[in-house]
């Protein structure tokens, strides 16, 4: 869905500020807000661009530049630290060869840390794109990073 849609579904209140900057993020390819989506946000709402920017900067899971294709953001909260969640990381780096915070030179990948992501429950777990994994072993994250190379 375009920009223009994503801002016809919601009224022009600032109320909506957060839902219908999700809503044009995810329907990014690259996973950003644009400086033109943040004007665009602004004058439909009736909003300065400086407190659009404002709110679009302190939450982060948002974010101003491009990312890779795959967003895998890895859960760093207490439950998933006590789990495990830092082996998580080391693996991914060495399976992505990149950084947390980096994206991969092909643009296929970008890795992010996140604070919990709801699912306490079956930590340690991460987020790829809007999909949820949990009870992370080695093995299951090279079985999912394979998958996605693969294009599922
Ligand atoms: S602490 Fe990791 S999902 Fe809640």
């Amino acid at each position: 869905m375009n920009r223009e849609k994503i801002l016809q579904n919601y009224e022009a209140s600032d109320d909506n500020l957060l839902a219908i900057l999700h809503d044009i993020q995810d329907a990014s390819p690259e996973h950003y807000l644009s400086a033109a989506d943040l004007r665009a946000v602004a004058d439909y709402l009736g909003l300065a661009y400086s407190f659009v920017y404002g709110v679009a900067t302190f939450y982060t899971m948002f974010s101003l530049k491009p990312r890779g294709r795959h967003l895998i953001r890895v859960c760093q909260s207490p439950p998933c630290h006590l789990l495990g969640s830092t082996n998580i990381a080391k693996e991914l780096i060495r399976l992505l060869g990149i950084g947390f915070g980096e994206t991969s030179a092909d643009k296929r990948f970008t890795l992010e840390m996140s604070s919990c992501l709801g699912v306490c429950g079956v930590a340690p777990a991460m987020m790829v794109n809007n999909q949820v994994y949990g009870n992370l072993t080695p093995d299951l994250i090279a079985e999912v990073i394979e998958g996605l190379r693969r294009g599922k």
